[in-house]
């Protein structure tokens, strides 16, 4: 489904052409569940937002079911992004002062959808994240892990192929954590494929294949773990 071929990102620091990412190739198939490992700063956050269409590598192939990513004009990007990839963040990005529905509705508002077929998906994802009682309340109103439901209902709002999770549970307590890692276990499950990046070893566990970042490289797997796959 997607195919990263020698991606590398650099930043000007202080004058130096400084790497954040180094020669990265990574394939991920449909339906698959990817956790993303590696310390703070080890450039986790940046593959990601490369892989979401957020930022633009140096150099490198960025291959999304056949389509060449980069050779895209800005308006295709921006078209295919809300149309393929939902995103979830660790610090929920969503609109304080508007209610639940309102929020969740934000990506359809540029697509066709009439205003009943709007009413019905939102009531579907409402559902599938387990919100429904909470339709009409504010944002600000919520405990975080209530924002992390909305914002993953958001996310899969648009039907995207990908689901991309940076930190998703990083402000959350373990049992609204579990509940969040519930929801994305029951998404791949219907055959959404998830990406998460985490630097928690628990979470991490979630993933069917887990890759380490460390200092903008893969890190060595580690033969002795099932999980740790070697099919980049
Ligand atoms: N636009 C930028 N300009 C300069 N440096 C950057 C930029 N983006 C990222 N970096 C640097 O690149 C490195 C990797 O950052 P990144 O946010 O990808 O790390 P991370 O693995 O997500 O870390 P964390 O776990 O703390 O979120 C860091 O040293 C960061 O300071
Ligand atoms: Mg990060």
């Amino acid at each position: 489904m997607i195919e990263l071929k020698n991606i590398s990102k650099k930043v000007v620091k202080a004058d130096v052409n400084a790497p954040i990412l180094s020669n990265i190739d990574l394939c991920i198939t449909k339906g698959e569940f990817l956790s993303i490992m590696g310390p703070s700063a080890s450039g986790k956050s940046t593959l990601m937002n490369i892989l979401g269409i957020l930022d633009v590598p140096s150099s490198g192939e960025y291959i999304f079911e056949g389509t060449n990513i980069i050779s895209l004009n800005s308006r295709r990007l921006a078209d295919f992004r809300n149309r393929k990839i939902g995103f979830i963040f660790q610090s929920f990005m969503l609109i304080p002062r508007l209610s639940v529905e309102e929020n969740v509705e934000v990506p359809l508002l540029y697509s066709k959808w009439s205003q009943a077929e709007r009413r019905k998906r939102i009531e579907m994802v409402l559902e599938q994240v387990g919100m429904t009682h909470k339709a009409k309340d504010l944002i600000v109103n919520l405990s975080g892990g209530q924002k992390q439901k909305i914002a993953i209902a958001r996310a899969i709002i648009n039907e995207p192929e990908l689901l991309l999770a940076d930190e998703p549970t990083g402000n959350l307590d373990s049992e609204s954590k579990g509940e969040i890692l519930q929801i994305f276990q029951s998404l791949n499950g219907r055959g959404k494929t998830i990406v998460l990046v985490t630097h928690d070893q628990e979470v991490g566990q979630i993933g069917k294949r887990i890759l380490t970042l460390k200092d903008g490289v893969w890190a060595k797997t580690d033969p002795s773990s099932s999980k740790v796959g070697a099919m980049l």
